[in-house]
């Protein structure tokens, strides 16, 4: 514990501001990758920049990835710029803090325990068995822009009942959405920011039907929004309509993008790492191809999680998390974190840190195997999801949605990667290959 007068004399980490205003937001943008790598290596695991407007301390590594987490809420508080704000809308759990967000949380939470996603797997398998056959059709694709369609089709079916997203162009509105983010948050006709806008009332009006639908025509479907229309917080309040429709939003976008990013880098390791895939296969042929894919059946499938779990530590689909806002002065690692600054933790670099991860560049699933249990040495050292009171809400969602597809993909189909493609790894606002993972898929 550390008084507050020993506070007041407590240094600043190290780092630079940059330019006033503009501080060092242009080469972050440029680069966020190699941004954080040089400074990284110049000042190690704390550092203060000034980026979006905001003075900054940006914080790697699991210890400082449990400061925050165990802060989140009390010193800390979720802060989004001021596009998110906006696009996300008022009461999306994204933007809602202290004890409004918990509450809301526990409601949300509503449509993710087991039981719903036991019911979700059924439906899940469908559409993944329709896309397996869809790309050995097509022979020769471009599988980021097809996984996008593919995470898209399983979330509108699963969050609101709505089959073949993808060909309803809802895509082309999702787009306009998710360009609106990085983008300067000023409205006039035609400009990015303005799209976006649109692009979120039109998506508005679309739930705005469906619930009048729902309400008109209560249906049997176990949908997420079909669990929303009826949860209730501890006092017996029900979500209001714009609660709803705000976060029907946020976990389509959410859970969608994310998604798409995990998928093609485990479509892209695999193909990478033919040892890794084949022991995968040897998993499902030891467990007999089971043909209903149940909770059970995903449960013993250990060499696979292991295989997930390191897909998602070696190319994190989030890069980066949400800031937080310091609302109380505090200190870590004997530095002051000063109120009215921000701060974020990093989830790359935690994943690459060798004291925890032996040869952390290289593709290991075994490093999770029962006997090595690397990332157990210590707390957050494994964070693809967040963690805390903020920890992602679909966790448990994307994890089937990645170990069915991995499952059913392996089994029957191959795929080889076309040659002379650009892999580097673009990592804002999700990472993916630069030109998007182009593969020969055929049935094996
Ligand atoms: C939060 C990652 C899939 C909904 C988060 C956070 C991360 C994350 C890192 C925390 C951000 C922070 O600390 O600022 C991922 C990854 C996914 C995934 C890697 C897939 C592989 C999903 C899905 C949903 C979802 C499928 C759909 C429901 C959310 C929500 C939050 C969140 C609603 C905010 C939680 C809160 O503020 O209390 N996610 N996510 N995510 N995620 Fe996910």
């Amino acid at each position: 514990m550390i008084n507050l007068s020993t506070q007041s004399t407590l240094p600043l980490p190290p780092g630079r501001l940059g330019l006033p205003a503009i501080g060092e937001s242009i080469s972050y943008l440029r680069d966020p990758a190699g941004f954080i790598a040089k400074r990284q290596q110049q000042h190690g695991n704390i550092f203060k920049t000034h980026l979006f407007a905001r003075p900054t301390i940006v914080l790697i590594g699991a210890d400082a990835a449990r400061f925050l987490f165990s802060n989140d809420g009390q010193k800390l508080e979720m802060t989004n710029t001021p596009n998110f704000e906006i696009l996300l809308g008022a009461k999306s759990i994204g933007v809602q803090t202290g004890a409004a967000h918990q509450i809301l949380r526990r409601q949300l939470f509503q449509a993710f325990q087991p039981r719903a996603l036991e019911n979700y797997a059924i439906a899940m398998e469908a559409v993944t068995r329709r896309y397996l056959q869809k790309w050995e059709q097509m022979g020769t694709l471009t599988w980021y822009e097809e996984l996008k369609k593919y995470t898209l089709d399983i979330a509108c079916r699963l969050f609101v009942g709505v089959s073949t997203a993808a060909d309803e162009s809802l895509e082309k509105v999702y787009e306009a959405w998710s360009e609106g983010l990085l983008t300067i948050p000023v409205r006039f006709p035609g400009s990015k920011f303005d799209r976006a806008v649109r692009a979120r009332e039109e998506l508005l009006a679309r739930f705005d039907s469906l619930i009048d639908e729902r309400q008109q025509h209560p249906s049997s479907e176990k949908d997420v929004l079909s669990i929303l229309l009826v949860a209730k917080d501890e006092a017996g309040n029900s979500l209001s309509r714009a609660a709803i429709k705000d976060n029907i939003l946020g976990m389509l976008i959410a859970g969608h993008e994310t998604l798409t990013s995990a998928l093609t880098s485990l479509c892209l390791l695999l193909a990478q790492h033919p040892k890794v895939l084949e022991a995968v296969r040897t998993e499902q042929a030891q467990l007999g191809f089971p043909t209903q894919l149940t909770q059970e059946t995903l449960k013993q499938m250990i060499y696979l999680e292991q295989v997930l779990k390191e897909v998602l530590r070696i190319a994190p689909p989030v890069v980066r998390s949400g800031s937080r806002k310091v609302l109380e002065s505090c200190e870590f690692g004997g530095y002051l974190i000063p109120q009215g600054w921000d701060v974020y933790y990093q989830i790359p670099e935690t994943h690459q840190d060798s004291q925890i991860y032996t040869h952390p560049e290289q593709f290991d699933p075994d490093r999770f195997s029962p006997e090595r249990t690397q990332d157990k040495q210590k707390l957050f050292s494994h964070i693809p999801f967040g963690g805390g009171i903020r920890e992602c809400l679909g966790k448990e969602f994307a994890r089937l949605e990645m170990k069915l597809f991995a499952a059913l993909l392996v089994r029957d189909y191959k795929w080889e990667l076309v040659p002379g493609q650009n892999l580097e790894r673009v990592v804002l606002p999700f990472s993916r290959p630069r030109d998007g993972l182009k593969v020969k898929f055929s049935r094996r």
